[in-house]
C-alpha cells in the first residue's frame, strides 16, 4: 500500500474510534426516538446512501414524506438519529425566527471553507452577522438597475453566439450544452456587475477561470458513501486540524486546495485593479470601504475582502446557470407553456419597440415569472441544507405528525446537538401548501396561491430555493431579474426541444451539493437541448 493510502487510512480509523465512543454517549439521551422513519439497513451508514447518494435528487424523500408526513426522523452514520423535515412552520422557525440557533453543521461549515476561505458563507454568529451586514449593502433594490444592464448585454452576446453556432450546424437545429453556455454567461456577468472584471468567459471558452470551475462540485464533493462518515466525525475536531484536511491526498482534497488558492490569486487581481468609486454602493466599493473601516462592526479584513469575492463568485455563478437549465429543459418539455411565455414577450416587444426591457417589462412578464417559480420549486438547486440544534429547542409544526405511539404532535423537541436536515426539496412538493397535482408542472398555481393562508418561509414567492432567514441568499433578487433578463432574452430568439430520449440523453437531477444536471454515467453536468433559431 503506498504510504499516502496508509495516512488516509489510521486517520480514517483514528477518528473512527473516537465517534464511536462519542455517538453512543449520545444516543442514550435522545429523545427522537417516538418519532416515525424508515427503517435503517446500515448501522455505519445510515440513509446516507438512500438520499445523499441517491440517484434522482429527493425520490427517497417523497417517498418519507408521503409515509410519515411532513417531518421524520432518519438515521446518520452510526446510529445517529437525525430530523429530517419540509413542515413550513418548522423551516421558518429554524431560518428566521431562531436562525442562529441553528448554525450550519461543522461538516457543511467546514466544506464551504475549503471552497470559500473566510468568505460569508462558511462564518458563523457574530462574525456572519458583520459581514452580512456589510454585503447587504451592495444587494439593494435601487442597485439592480445597474445590475440589468449588464445582464442585457451578456444575454445578447450568448444570443448571438447561439445563432453563429445555429448557422454552421449542418440541420440549423444543434444539441447545445446549456450547462456550460449559461456557466459561461453568469460567470461574466458577476465578473462585470460584481466586480467591473471581464472574465471573458463568452468569448474564449478555454478561460482559465472557466476551467477552474468545471466540473467543481462533481470533482470535490462526489465521492460516494464512506466520505459520508468521514465527514461525520468531522464535528469533534477542532478547525485547526480541519484546515488540514486539504493536503489529504485524495483526489477531491487537492481539487479544494487548488481551486481556493487559484481563485484567489484572481481575487487579488480584482483587488489590485479596483478603485472605490466615492461613496459608489456597487459590489468592490462596498467591500473596499469596509476594509477602510475604523469602525470593527464594520471592518472587513484584508483576506475576508479576497475570500468575499471568491464566495460572490461561486455563490452568484453556477447557482444561477443551475436554476436555469431546469427552467428551459422544463420548457422543451412543456412547449405550450413556453408558446405562451412567447407570445407574452411578443406582446411587450411591440409595445416598446427595440429598446431593452426595462425591470418593469421584466417583472410585467407574469406568464414567465410563474414558470420561472415553478421550474424552482421542481427543481430548488440547493435541494437541501444541514444544520445543528446549539441548544435544547421545540420545533414547531404547521402540520401535525403522527408518533410511534400514535399520539398526534405539533411540536418537535430536539435535543442540543441534534442534527436536522431542512429538506427544500420535499416543501416545494408538499401536497397541504401545494395542491395535490404538488408533483407535477403547473404555472398557473402561481396565480392564485393564497398567499394568506400560506405560511411565509421563503425569500421569494414562498420558494425556498433562496433559502431564508438569517443566512438567506444575499444576491436573491440580483439572481431573479439575471435569470428573467436571460430567459426573455433567449426566448425571443430561440426554440428548445429534446433530443431524441436514450440512456446517453436522458437527464437525472443528480444530488451533488447543488442539484446538476446529468446523464446517468457520467461524471460530468449536462442539460443538452437542442435549439432552433426562431427567425
Ligand atoms: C438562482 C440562483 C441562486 C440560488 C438558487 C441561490 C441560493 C442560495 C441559498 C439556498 C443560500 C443559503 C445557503 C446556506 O445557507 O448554506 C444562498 C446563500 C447566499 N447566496 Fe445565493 N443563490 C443564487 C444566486 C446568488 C447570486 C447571484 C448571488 C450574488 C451575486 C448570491 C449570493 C449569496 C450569498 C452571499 C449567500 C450567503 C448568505 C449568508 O450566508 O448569509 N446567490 N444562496
Ligand atoms: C457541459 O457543460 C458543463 C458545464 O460547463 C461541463 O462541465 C461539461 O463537461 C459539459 N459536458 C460535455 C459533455 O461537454
Ligand atoms: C485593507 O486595508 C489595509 C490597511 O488598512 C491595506 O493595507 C490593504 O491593502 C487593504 N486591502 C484591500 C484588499 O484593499
Ligand atoms: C424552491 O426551492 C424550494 C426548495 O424546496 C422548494 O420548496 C420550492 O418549492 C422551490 N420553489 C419554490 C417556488 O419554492
Amino acid at each position: 500500500m503506498e504510504p499516502n493510502h496508509l495516512i488516509s487510512l489510521s486517520a480514517f480509523c483514528l477518528s473512527l474510534f473516537l465517534g464511536a465512543l462519542f455517538f453512543r454517549a449520545r444516543r442514550r439521551k435522545f429523545i427522537l426516538r417516538d418519532l416515525r422513519g424508515p427503517e435503517s439497513r446500515s448501522f455505519w451508514l445510515g440513509h446516507q446512501p438512500e438520499y445523499v447518494y441517491q440517484k434522482e435528487t429527493g425520490e427517497s424523500e417523497f417517498k418519507w414524506m408521503r409515509e410519515y408526513g411532513s417531518a421524520w426522523r432518519v438515521q446518520g452514520c452510526m446510529g445517529e438519529d437525525r430530523l429530517m423535515v419540509a413542515d413550513p412552520k418548522a423551516l421558518q422557525y429554524m431560518l428566521h425566527t431562531s436562525g442562529y440557533n441553528f448554525p450550519k453543521t461543522p461538516d457543511t461549515s467546514h466544506t464551504i471553507r475549503m471552497l470559500t476561505g473566510d468568505g460569508i458563507g462558511s462564518a458563523q454568529g457574530e462574525i456572519h452577522r458583520r459581514q452580512r451586514k456589510v454585503m447587504a449593502a451592495a444587494f439593494s433594490v435601487p442597485h439592480l438597475k445597474t445590475f440589468l444592464a449588464q445582464f442585457q448585454v451578456t444575454a445578447s452576446k450568448l444570443a448571438q453566439k447561439w445563432k453563429d453556432e445555429i448557422a454552421t450546424d449542418k440541420n440549423h437545429e444543434p444539441i447545445l450544452n446549456l450547462s456550460e453556455w449559461l456557466s459561461r454567461a453568469t460567470l461574466d456577468i458577476i465578473g462585470e456587475a460584481g466586480f467591473d472584471f471581464d472574465f471573458g468567459a463568452l468569448d474564449d471558452s478555454d478561460n482559465p477561470v472557466t476551467h477552474m470551475y468545471e466540473n467543481l462540485f462533481v470533482d470535490s464533493l462526489y465521492h460516494g458513501p464512506f466520505d459520508a462518515l468521514f465527514k461525520s466525525f468531522w464535528r469533534f475536531l477542532p478547525e485547526s486540524i480541519l484546515d488540514l484536511l486539504v493536503y489529504l491526498p485524495r483526489r477531491e482534497y487537492r481539487r479544494f486546495r487548488n481551486y481556493l488558492s487559484g481563485i484567489r490569486e484572481v481575487s487579488r487581481g480584482i483587488v489590485r485593479k479596483s478603485i472605490v468609486k466615492g461613496d459608489g454602493r456597487d459590489i468592490m466599493s462596498v467591500l473596499l470601504r469596509a476594509n477602510g473601516s475604523e469602525d470593527p462592526q464594520t471592518k472587513l479584513s484584508d483576506d475576508e475582502v479576497v475570500d468575499q469575492i471568491g464566495t460572490l463568485l461561486l455563490a452568484g455563478h453556477d447557482t444561477s446557470a443551475n436554476s436555469l437549465t431546469w427552467f428551459f429543459w422544463e420548457l422543451a418539455k412543456h412547449p405550450e407553456s413556453a408558446q405562451e411565455i412567447r407570445e407574452e414577450i411578443a406582446a411587450v416587444r411591440a409595445r416598446i419597440g427595440a429598446r431593452d426591457f426595462s425591470i418593469a417589462d421584466l417583472e410585467g412578464m407574469s406568464t414567465m415569472l410563474a414558470a420561472l417559480k415553478e421550474s424552482m420549486r421542481l427543481h430548488p438547486i440547493v435541494w437541501e441544507l444541514s444544520r445543528v440544534a446549539a441548544r435544547d429547542d421545540a420545533i414547531p409544526l404547521a402540520f401535525p405528525i403522527t408518533t410511534k405511539s400514535g399520539e398526534h404532535i405539533t411540536v418537535i423537541p430536539v435535543r442540543k446537538g441534534t442534527h436536522i436536515d431542512m429538506s427544500f426539496c420535499s416543501y416545494g412538493r408538499l401536497p397541504e401548501v401545494w395542491g395535490e397535482d404538488a408533483g407535477e408542472w403547473n404555472p398557473g398555481r402561481f396565480r392564485h396561491v393564497d398567499k394568506e393562508k400560506q405560511i411565509s418561509v421563503g425569500l421569494y414567492a414562498n420558494l425556498l430555493n433562496f433559502s431564508g432567514g438569517v443566512r438567506g441568499c444575499l444576491g436573491w433578487r440580483f439572481a431573479m431579474i439575471e435569470m428573467q433578463a436571460i430567459a426573455a432574452t433567449l426566448l425571443e430568439n430561440f426554440e428548445f426541444s429534446l433530443p431524441p430520449q436514450t440512456s446517453e440523453t436522458r437527464i437525472i437531477r443528480n444530488p451533488l451539493v447543488l442539484m446538476v444536471p446529468m446523464v446517468e454515467g457520467h461524471m460530468y453536468p449536462w442539460m443538452g437541448l437542442k435549439v432552433r433559431c426562431l427567425d
